[in-house]
């Protein structure tokens, strides 16, 4: 983004601030509450022609007549803007974000294109707690940005509400496409009714939503295929299909809220529950236990997929069942778990030369790094670069009124509908392969892993 002189900054910061005052409005460069807008100057540049075509596609959208309507604010700065000369600085975008530094500013695309009147998104992530979502909301925001959109980028800080609250805003700010990574995919029918009643069109990112009819397309990794790979995994290394045992095994799932969890867990069940059966893998812990069959899967969830409450868990096991055995294997649906599991196994003293087998999914940076140093196995990598070209290649196929490319639509039954589908297929990676799958095509730098 080009920024503009500091000098004409200030300058124009100024004279648009007391243009603003005198016309009564406190939008300008002051932050109000809810759908408050932003500083004008940390949009990018665009031509006046962009901005009032932008400005005239926005629609008003159902049920927000009452509530304080930042699109109004931004026609009322537009004018004001003109009247002191200072066009080419950009147009501000509303943000929901009540001062919380969860979130990146809204900013104007910086193309011209013809599509960037029409193409306006509002991406909802879940946190900026784990790495894969940061990397997710950029990686996207980047690439629509490039395409010529308004990008609204928004963190909810693994709190629903905040969510809903945020989706909010971007419908009554004109978006007409919603992404949203759900952090409760079943809380969000109610908003996504009033996406439906505004004419946005909504892509589901990486996880399901579920419950409601207004979700067109979700975009997502194979689920269950992560979990199959963790599962074959094990079974290998253990050489379970030879007939090898008996094993120590701890179980853990994901975040129960979270609609992927289950798949990765079905995935991974599917391959060794018949080896718990046979006796060849052992559980010894009762949360673990009390997993008999796959419906059982939430009571052995991490909430929130948090690395702390993994090792807090991950803690219990080892002192209350571990006291005289060894642990040989721990089935982890992902990296942020891994890691936790991985601290509480290195605090009871587990070295590289006897650490169970780990799994885990991502490719974050310090689950790598511990899969270098041999303090968890592998990984379950989902290239997010390829999901948010995936989501980009939708938006163009909407706005250009054709159906986006789908590769599934017989899985994703969100339980009003099934919803189309593209589904990438994810792939292992273990040490020997860090270098050439994740380091060599840009994904980490060898420095994030201490290469
Ligand atoms: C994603 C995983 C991620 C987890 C925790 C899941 O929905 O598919 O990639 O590790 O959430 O953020």
């Amino acid at each position: 983004m080009q920024e503009p002189d500091e000098g004409v900054r200030q300058g124009v910061e100024r004279e648009f601030h007391a243009v603003a005052t005198a016309a009564g409005t406190a939008c300008a460069l002051l932050r109000p509450q809810a759908g408050e807008c932003i500083d004008i100057l940390d949009a990018s540049p665009a031509t006046s022609l962009d901005l009032v075509r932008r400005q005239r596609n926005r629609r008003v959208p159902h049920g927000t007549q009452g509530r304080e309507n930042c699109a109004m604010k931004k026609m009322n700065k537009l004018a004001l803007i003109a009247g002191v000369g200072v066009m080419a600085l950009g147009l501000a975008a509303c943000s929901s974000d009540s001062g919380s530094d969860n979130s990146t500013k809204p900013t104007t695309g910086g193309g011209s294109t013809e599509n960037a009147a029409d193409c306006s998104v509002g991406i909802a992530m879940p946190t900026r707690s784990l790495e894969r979502w940061i990397n997710d909301g950029e990686g996207l925001k980047s690439l629509l940005e490039a395409d010529g959109c308004t990008v609204d980028l928004q963190y909810a800080d693994n709190k629903t509400d905040q969510q809903i609250s945020q989706i909010q805003n971007m419908i009554a700010n004109g978006a007409n496409i919603l992404v949203v990574a759900s952090i409760d995919g079943t809380t969000l029918g109610p908003v996504l009714e009033e996406a439906s009643n505004a004419n946005a069109k909504v892509i589901a990112y990486d996880r399901l939503i579920n419950g409601t009819e207004n979700v067109d397309y979700y975009a997502t990794f194979d689920n269950e295929s992560v979990g199959t790979l963790q599962g074959k995994f094990i079974e290998e290394k253990l050489g379970l299909a030879d007939g090898a045992g008996p094993f120590n095994f701890e179980p853990f799932a994901g975040s129960p809220d979270d609609n992927n969890a289950k798949f990765f867990f079905k995935g991974a069940w599917d391959v060794l529950s018949p080896y718990v059966e046979s006796g060849q893998l052992v559980v010894q812990s009762s949360l673990g236990q009390s997993v008999k069959s796959l419906d059982d899967w939430q009571a052995i969830g991490i909430l929130g997929w948090g690395s702390d409450d993994a090792q807090a868990e991950m803690e219990n096991r080892l002192s209350s069942f571990y006291t005289d055995k060894k642990v040989d294997v721990v089935l982890s649906p992902n990296d942020s778990l891994a890691v936790g599991i991985a601290q509480a196994l290195e605090n009871a003293g587990y070295t590289a030369d006897d650490f169970p087998i780990l799994t885990g999914q991502d490719g974050d940076k310090a689950a790598v790094t511990n899969i270098l140093k041999g303090t968890q196995s592998m990984t379950v990598w989902k290239d997010t670069r390829l999901l948010g070209e995936r989501v980009e290649q939708m938006i163009k196929s909407i706005l250009a009124g054709e159906e986006p490319e789908v590769n599934d639509t017989t899985t994703y039954d969100n339980g009003v509908k099934v919803v189309p589908s593209y589904l990438i297929t994810p792939e292992v990676v273990t040490a020997d392969l860090v270098q050439s799958k994740l380091i060599d095509s840009g994904f980490l730098k060898a420095g994030d892993v201490g290469l």
